[in-house]
């Protein structure tokens, strides 16, 4: 069944008819222009762009001065094309691993503010697991999953100055739903990755390594020579935990449920470690000499908590941030007293909320891998098809360093 055309259709289709004709015959036609209406019409629904080229699309939707048939040559290929539709991985619902669909998705619109990023690489992340189960409540379905992906800029909003199709970027973004081929990212959350620093490596280090730099220094405010101990010392934020404690000069234990974990975690700088099924507290005990642990890195939560509350230090520093074996239940806050325990439940964003300090942080992380001094380990790089099994392996344990998703 044909549709009937609406004006802004038929407006852009006498323009893409003048253009293709122009492109095609000559360079020296005069500035095509699409006009605001149009210019909207284009920016919020992309689906109406499947009949025409993917190189005028990727123009029409790209250009923030008049439209021009140079602009559609061919020295413009470093614009990738624009599809209307792409592969993501959705919930309907929440629930287990079944719940995960991979799906044929429109491209999103651009709204004000945001860039378009075709996603090389997504990380996976423990939260996306909660969002997928319901510990953290969706904002809506269907949810494409996934916060953090590596890419290039393809489009840009009109409004959007500084940062144009072809930057090779990075970002972490709530909203993004980066299990995707495309996402649409605030330009404000959307950082270069520097020469240096492969697209690859900065998706595997950006959230984990934001998350493990900013509690060191923030939450934790770690100091030289002080006990510190990392839970899951071995996964993805524990082994950049690891390393980046040991080069400030605090004492590492490092706590895993395996002796290959442990042996990894020693590698990247735990001097000590603990299996998490011995008795945690009594070789935290014998290792610390009887003083107890400054600051605590905990990401497991319910599993853990309780033995944390009685091998920190005396003042020391509780830093809980996460829920692997399910949330911390509710505690009186009374336990906190015997010991001044400061308890914290700190969430990266809180820390690169503005422009500034998330350009400082995100420098300085990618400043630590460029130079050799963090190593980024991969566990495994799988299809963004096999999405599901990238969850499953993140939740079975089994897993060390961080897990991507190849999205194109
Ligand atoms: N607050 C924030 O802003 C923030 C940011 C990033 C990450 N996080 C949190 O940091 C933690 C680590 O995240 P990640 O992505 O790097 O994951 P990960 O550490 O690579 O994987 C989770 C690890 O937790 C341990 N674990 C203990 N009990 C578990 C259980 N019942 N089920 C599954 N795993 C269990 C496992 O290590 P062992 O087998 O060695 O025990 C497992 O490998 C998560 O809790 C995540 O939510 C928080």
């Amino acid at each position: 069944m044909t549709r009937p055309l609406l004006p802004a259709h038929r407006s852009l289709c006498r323009l893409i008819t003048t253009t293709t004709t122009t492109t095609t015959t000559t360079t020296t036609a005069s500035p095509l222009t699409p006009t605001p209406t149009l210019r909207s019409f284009l920016l919020a629904s992309p689906h109406s762009l499947s009949f025409i080229t993917p190189a005028i699309r990727t123009s029409l939707l790209t250009t923030t001065t008049p439209f021009r048939p140079r602009q559609l040559s061919t020295s413009t290929t470093t614009m990738a094309p624009v599809p209307s539709s792409m592969k993501a991985i959705q919930i309907a619902k929440n629930g287990g691993l079944e719940v995960l669909e991979y799906k044929d998705v429109p491209v999103p619109a651009l709204k004000e503010g945001q860039v378009l990023v075709r996603n090389e690489y997504a990380g996976i992340n423990f939260i996306d697991t909660y969002f997928r189960s319901g510990l953290y409540p969706a904002p809506g379905f269907p949810l494409t999953l996934g916060r953090e992906a590596a890419g290039e800029v393809v489009a840009a909003h009109p409004s959007v100055t500084g940062l144009q199709p072809g930057a090779r970027v990075v970002y972490m973004a709530n909203d993004a739903g980066a299990y995707a081929q495309y996402s649409p990212v605030s330009a404000t959350g959307v950082v270069p990755i520097p020469d240096g620093l492969s697209t690859e490596k900065a998706a595997a280090v950006y959230i984990q390594g934001l998350t493990a730099w900013t509690f060191i220094r923030e939450a934790g405010q770690v100091k030289p020579g002080q006990w510190t101990l990392v839970h899951a010392a071995a996964g993805g934020v524990g082994l950049l935990l690891v390393q980046m404690l040991r080069s400030v000069g605090a004492k590492v234990i490092g706590t895993a449920s395996t002796e290959e974990k442990l042996e990894l975690a020693r590698k990247n700088g735990a001097e000590w470690t603990i299996n998490s099924h011995d008795d945690v507290v009594a070789k935290v005990k014998e290792i610390t000499g009887g003083h107890g642990i400054d600051v605590i890195f905990d990401g497991v939560g319910k599993a853990t908590f309780d033995a944390d509350l009685e091998m920190i230090a005396l003042n020391g520093n509780l830093i809980s941030f996460g829920n692997a074996s399910g949330a911390v239940p509710p505690f009186s806050i009374l336990k906190l007293g015997p010991k001044n325990v400061r308890l914290m439940r700190p969430v990266v964003n809180g820390y690169v909320s503005t422009r500034e300090a998330l350009e400082k942080n995100s420098s300085e992380l990618f400043e630590l891998v460029i130079s050799g001094k963090l190593d980024v380990k991969i566990h495994k790089v799988y299809p963004l098809a096999d999405a599901k099994q990238a969850q499953a392996d993140i939740e079975s344990r089994k897993t060390t360093g961080k897990l991507l998703l190849k999205c194109n």
